[in-house]
């Protein structure tokens, strides 16, 4: 691996080997999502928690101020809408090397959604992906995407997709959360893996130990987004997971963290209910 390949990687994964990055890419298929209309507001209280964050070139140009300092993973995948749900695996790559290094991203992202129509081109887009980004030294991580097929991310599955994403050249991978078996999707799995958070859940426990869990069974981080930005209280949300991913925080001590910060909070005003409903359907 040559220096700005490791360079790249050290600012992501951090020197205690775990990462907790802040997803807000969402909009590239959902549009204005709960709670994420104006994204340069939204994460503006959360980056001094995060590692990094990942989100397309139209919003980092648009709403991230280029003084910020966060290493920043492209989003760069697209070309589907939930207009279309059934057809959301029609993914094209719609940035090129070019643009990642003119806008100094530290890695790029894009999906693949294994055993749908489209699996092929997406496994394809991944190889080319790879192909083009290692000759800059740029890292991909491989997002294991299911579209709405929530149902789908059991850990024979994740296994399958996280193992075809590492074997195609991705240098991390993101997948889901199973519960039971998630250490064989670790296990089977070459290179480092961060767990998306899903739909937003009700409680921020349930969260907690999500995250804990998953970390315990092998995984290095988050790349964790609604259950953070559309929670009534998203600073406390993210300094408690950023307790278990870098202090080693059980779910109850994060638990302790998020009441007390939210104790200083002001929470979020409501969320509309139809966005809210549109952004958990994937
Ligand atoms: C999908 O919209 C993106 O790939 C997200 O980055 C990913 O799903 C993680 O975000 P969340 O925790 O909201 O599922």
């Amino acid at each position: 691996m040559d220096w700005g390949m490791k360079n790249r990687l050290a600012q992501l994964i951090q020197r205690d080997g775990r990462a907790m990055f802040l997803p807000i890419d969402h909009g590239y298929f959902q549009g204005p999502t709960t709670r994420l209309e104006e994204p340069g507001k939204t994460i503006q209280p959360l980056l001094p928690y995060v590692d990094a964050i990942m989100l397309t070139r139209g919003i980092l140009r648009s709403c991230v101020d280029p003084t910020n300092t966060k290493p920043v993973i492209l989003r760069v995948s697209g070309g589907t809408s939930m207009a279309r749900k059934d057809e959301l695996s029609h993914e094209g790559i719609t940035t090129s090397a070019r643009e990642v290094v003119r806008l100094n991203a530290s890695a790029v992202s894009m999906s693949i959604f294994v055993g749908s129509e489209r699996e092929h081109e997406t496994l394809l887009n991944l190889s080319n992906l790879v192909n083009e980004c290692e000759e800059y030294d740029i890292p991909v991580m491989a997002v294991t995407a299911v579209g709405t097929e929530l149902g789908k991310r059991d850990a024979r599955y994740l296994a399958l997709a996280s193992r075809i994403a590492a074997e195609l050249g991705a240098r991390v991978v993101k997948t889901y959360y199973c519960g039971e078996g998630f250490e064989k999707v670790v296990h089977g799995c070459p290179v480092p893996i961060v767990i998306a958070g899903g739909p937003k859940v009700d409680s921020e426990f349930e969260v907690f130990s999500w995250v804990y869990d998953a970390l315990q069974k092998g995984a290095i981080g988050v790349n964790l987004g609604r259950n953070v930005w559309q929670h009534d209280y998203p600073v406390a949300m993210a300094k408690a997971i950023r307790a278990i991913i870098h202090e080693n925080a059980t779910p109850k001590e994060a638990q302790t963290v998020f009441e007390e910060t939210k104790s200083g909070e002001k929470k979020r005003p409501a969320a509309r209910k139809a966005a809210a409903r549109r952004s958990a359907q994937h």
